[in-house]
């Protein structure tokens, strides 16, 4: 039996009828602009952001990045949440590629406050790096998978604008967010000036994410990413996975988040202390973490532990009702084993 994958909703695999619609889709050489399926994909998720144009990209990391590198110079200064994707987990890549410093701001499961913002930005003064950018990320991965109402979403949006900063969502889980929320997609991140979203999270597609905004920034991101080498040909291969993911993976993320409560409930039951999951995250108090994590693999659980005694598990389309029950039966072992 193969075990059960909860180390990231980035785990799945292409289901039949997406590989059916990967050889189906008519393909060009996208680098050269010309492939049709890719055009398709890049209309499609500006339209669903409300935005005016979209960028296929490799990866959310390179999505985020040429966001970066759009909105700033180099000797500028970045504000993000503390907790926030780039800063975590992009090798640095925000000081390698733009040349920018960043600033973390202080939050609450992952979210700032539009007050956190406006305090964040330093006078000019001689002294200082300009802001001129500030990063947003929802769901937050690192948060907990926590969802921004969409009058904070307003407010930080008015606070950068207040102070003269480009604002831009890392919306890998935008769609986790706005299926949450029960609101539409466009109407929570079409007010930001880009977003990323990646399809190859909760949607299920195996690679690809997109950068969204106007006319004129994503044409410049065009060469950005063509720069970083991420100007891929036939890659209508992979936009019709993505298109399909949006065809079909959408609404059912609703299943992954219903999964993720379960399970946080079952672990309650075994003695676990767990933060109530808003989406497909499920952060997990857990003895001993490093060890938990070799022994739940050992019982065909694979998850990720994210400090001395926490981990964190996702939900997502290759995981069952009865994952979650064979999830629970190894957490329960390792608690009997933990308190000997
Ligand atoms: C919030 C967030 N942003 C960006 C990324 C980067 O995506 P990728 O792995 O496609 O580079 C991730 C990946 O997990 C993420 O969780």
């Amino acid at each position: 039996m193969s075990p059960v994958d909860l180390r990231s909703d980035t785990v799945t695999r292409p289901t039949p009828a997406m590989k059916t619609a990967m050889f189906a889709a008519p393909l060009g050489d996208d680098v050269l602009g010309d492939d049709p399926t890719v055009l398709a994909l890049e209309a499609r998720i500006a339209a669903e952001t409300g935005q005016q144009a979209a960028l296929f990209t490799p990866s959310g990391t390179m999505a985020n990045q040429i966001a970066i590198a759009l909105h700033t110079r180099p000797g500028d200064e970045v504000l993000m949440a503390d907790t926030a994707h780039p800063y975590h987990y992009e090798a640095g890549g925000a000081a390698m590629i733009s040349g920018v410093q960043t600033r973390l701001l202080p939050t609450t499961n992952g979210q700032m406050s539009a007050e956190a913002v406006a305090l964040g930005v330093r006078k000019p003064d001689v002294h200082h790096a300009p802001a001129s950018l500030l990063c947003v990320e929802d769901t937050s991965n690192k948060g907990g998978g926590t969802v921004h109402d969409d009058a904070l979403l307003a407010a930080l949006v008015a606070a950068a604008k207040a102070n003269n900063l480009a604002t831009h969502l890392d919306g890998a889980r935008a769609y986790n967010a706005a299926v949450a929320a029960g609101e539409l997609l466009a109407n929570r991140v079409g007010r930001f000036d880009t977003v990323s979203i990646c399809f190859s999270k909760g949607l299920g597609a195996p690679v690809g994410s997109a950068l969204c905004g106007s006319h004129e920034l994503i044409a410049r991101g065009r060469r950005v990413r063509k720069m970083l080498g991420g100007g891929m040909r036939q890659a209508g291969l992979l936009a019709a996975a993505a298109l399909h993911a949006l065809d079909h993976h959408v609404e059912r993320l609703a299943d992954d988040h219903k999964r993720a409560r379960t399970l946080a409930m079952g672990l309650m039951v075994e003695g676990y202390t767990v933060r109530t999951p808003q989406t497909n995250l499920v952060y997990v108090d857990v003895p001993k973490a490093a060890q938990a994590q070799d022994f739940l693999a050992t019982h065909g659980v694979l998850a990720f532990a994210t400090g001395p005694s926490q981990m964190r598990l996702v939900t997502h389309l290759d995981v069952d009702d009865a994952g979650i029950e064979r999830t629970l039966v190894a957490f329960r072992a390792w608690r009997s084993v933990a308190s000997q």
